[in-house]
Formats: C-alpha cells, sequence, structure tokens
C-alpha cells in the first residue's frame, strides 16, 4: 500500500509517498532552518507562518507523476510538536483525505522517528527483530522505549529536564558555534581530534550515568559548561580560543554519549532484547553511533536511521501509519502538542 505521510510537527514542512512501510517513493522536506539560524533557536509563530507557505507546494511535489487512486491513506503527525505547525500539517491532511476520501492515520511524532529505522536502508540489519529497545533522542525528548511488536510500547524513561538535542543546542550557543548546536559540536569535536590534542581527563560531568534507573538529566550539564567558560573569561580572557571550544566541544559529545550509550545498552541487557535502534535528530550524531557499536560488542542487533531520516521528515510518519494502522475519523483528528508515549 502507498501512504502519503505529512510531517509540519517543528520547522521541516514535509511530505512522502511509501511503498509498504519501507520504500520510499518520494520525500521531500522543506525546512525553514535558515530563518531560525539568524534568531539563533525556533521562534514558533514564525515556524507556523512558514509552514502555511510550503505545505501545498511539498505536497504537489511529493505525489507527482501519482494519481489519487494510487495512495492507499495519509498519514499526518497529530503531536507532539509545535500547536501553530501541527496544525498547518493536520488541517492539510484532513482536507485530502476529505476530497480524496481516503483513510487518515494519526501519527505520533515520536513513534515515527522510530520507523525511521524500518526504512529499506543498508544502515540496519535485513530484518529489525523484536523485542526491541529504542533511543529516541531529539531536540525535544530524550526516551527510551520498550517495543515488544509494532503497536505495542512501553516508555522506560526519559529527560527530567533538557533533551539531549537541547543540550546539544544549548552548550553550542554558550559556545558561539550557532544553531543546530549538534551537527555545530560534531564538527568542532572533530577539529579536537584532527589537531592531535592530547586526550585530557573528563572534565564534564555525567549526569545520572549510574543511577540504575532509565532517566536522564542533562540541564546540569549546561550550567557546569556555562560555570567553565565563565570561570575561562574571568581569568582575563575575554574569548575561548578555537582549540579550546574543540576541547570542550569533545568533551561535550563525550559527556552526552558515554550516558546514552550506557543506559540504552542496560535497557537492552534487562529486557532481554534481540534489537537497539536509535532514532531522533541526535541519532544522526557520528560519536554516539562509534560508541554504541563499541560497547555493543555485538551482543544486540543495532539499526541506525541514515543521516537523512534521523532529522524530521514525512517518509518516517508514512512507515509508522503503515506498520500502525489504525485509521480514525476525520473530525475526531486533533492536534496534540503534548503527546507522549504512554508510561
Ligand atoms: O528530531 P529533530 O530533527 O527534531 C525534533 O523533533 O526535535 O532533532 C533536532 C535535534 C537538534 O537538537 C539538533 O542539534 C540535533 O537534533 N542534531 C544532532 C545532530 N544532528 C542533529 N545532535 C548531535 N549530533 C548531530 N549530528
Ligand atoms: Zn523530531
Amino acid at each position: 500500500m502507498l501512504i502519503l505521510g505529512i510531517e509540519t510537527s517543528c520547522d521541516e514542512t514535509a511530505a512522502s509517498l511509501v511503498k509498504d512501510g519501507r520504500e520510499i517513493i518520494s520525500n521531500i522536506v522543506s525546512s525553514s532552518l535558515p530563518i531560525h539560524q539568524q534568531t539563533g533557536g525556533i521562534i514558533p509563530e514564525t515556524a507556523a507562518r512558514e509552514q502555511l507557505k510550503y505545505i501545498i507546494p511539498v505536497i504537489e511535489e511529493a505525489i507527482k507523476g501519482v494519481k489519487p487512486e494510487e495512495i492507499g491513506a495519509i498519514a499526518v503527525t497529530t503531536g507532539p510538536g509545535l500547536i501553530g505547525s501541527l496544525l498547518v500539517g493536520i488541517e492539510t491532511a484532513k482536507t485530502f483525505a476529505y476530497v480524496w476520501k481516503k483513510p487518515i492515520i494519526p501519527v505520533n511524532h515520536l513513534i515515527g522517528h522510530i520507523y525511521a529505522n524500518f526504512i529499506n536502508v543498508t544502515s540496519k540489519p535485513s530484518e529489525i527483530i523484536f523485542p526491541a529497545i529504542s533511543l529516541i533522542v531529539s531536540g525535544g525528548h530524550t526516551e527510551l522505549i520498550l517495543i515488544k511488536k509494532h503497536g505495542d510500547l512501553k516508555f522506560l524513561g526519559g529527560t527530567r529536564d533538557d533533551a539531549a538535542g537541547e543540550a546539544f543546542d544549548k552548550i553550542s550557543r554558550i559556545l558561539e558555534l550557532g544553531y543546530p548546536g549538534g551537527p555545530a559540536i560534531q564538527k568542532k569535536a572533530e577539529e579536537y581530534l584532527t589537531i592531535g590534542a592530547v586526550k585530557k581527563e573528563a572534565f564534564l560531568p555525567r549526569p545520572m550515568i549510574n543511577s540504575g534507573d532509565f532517566d536522564f538529566s542533562f540541564s546540569g550539564l549546561k550550567t557546569a559548561l556555562f560555570n567553565l567558560v565563565q570561570e575561562k573569561k574571568q581569568g582575563g580572557k575575554k574569548i575561548l580560543t578555537e582549540e579550546e571550544k574543540s576541547l570542550i566541544a569533545n568533551e561535550t559529545q563525550e559527556a552526552i554519549t558515554d550516558v546514552l550509550v550506557k543506559k540504552t545498552i542496560e535497557a537492552g541487557e534487562k529486557y532481554k532484547v534481540k534489537t537497539i535502534m536509535i532514532a531522533g535528530g541526535v541519532a544522526a550524531n557520528k560519536r554516539l553511533r562509534e560508541k554504541l557499536r563499541e560497547k555493543n560488542q555485538n551482543k544486540f542487533l543495532l539499526s541506525f536511521p541514515p543521516v537523512s531520516l534521523c532529522t524530521d521528515n514525512a517518509a518516517a510518519i508514512a512507515s509508522a501509519g503503515y506498520f500502525n494502522y489504525f485509521p480514525a475519523k476525520i473530525q475526531e483528528i486533533t492536534v496534540d502538542p503534548g503527546l507522549t508515549i504512554e508510561e
């Protein structure tokens, strides 16, 4: 079945056609990121206005050459996300579903991220075997989810304050490396390794690393870093050198990935799963992937979505709609900015 996915939860306007949950026919993503880079973060009102501009052209491009009768259903993100942005996608999806007389499937954005792992790509095992653990790490979420089978998900733990991506973004802002922070910090950390700097002892905390549960906390890391930078500045220097920034970027990346990897493997062991899959924007991080491979020691099958499907896209939403085929009545589909995966 061909499913049209629509995703507008944040600053990406995305539409995609996916066949049988696995094969991408089209995948169009238009991002208003350059506008948000000017303000160093997303202003919800601006994001929603940009969604309005691009939603129809993006859908038009995604369905080019395909007749409406070939499309089996529409899957749309209903939350979590920014209310104004979400509404644009939901109301557009409803209109298409009404006019074309198609079933419409509401999709939880977080579950959508997980299904980037089911799309046919080389960076995943040929088959994902359940039970599985998924680490969802994005700008707004850090969650460990146990998946016994499609549609059977259990929340194991999540962040008590900042999300992993948020930590990357805030620390990047302190270091003046730009937005989004994750790719900027990754790049700066790579410089640290190429300048041949001596490996320093860990100097940032690894919050909750030995807490024995599956919760996370990243706000202390940001505060520790802020204090460190202030101290350096008070020591007479106005700015950090590029070398100091790359050292701190590397340590930030190490601290965040140490906690994520340790808890993910512990969850896999506790629930005796077969597969570990990572998802969300931070899943694009190279060091996170490398460290997970190192620490896994072939215990679990590991699945990584391609980098282009880690950040927000509609192909993953279409795939989630296929494997969790629960259409709802048009009038019952509403926006839910605070949607979670049930605890
Ligand atoms: O999933 P996503 O596109 O949007 C949300 O649903 O939040 O994730 C965006 C987040 C941002 O915080 C960004 O800094 C982070 O993902 N990110 C990364 C990388 N690429 C994106 N974090 C670490 N390393 C990366 N390479
Ligand atoms: Zn997302």
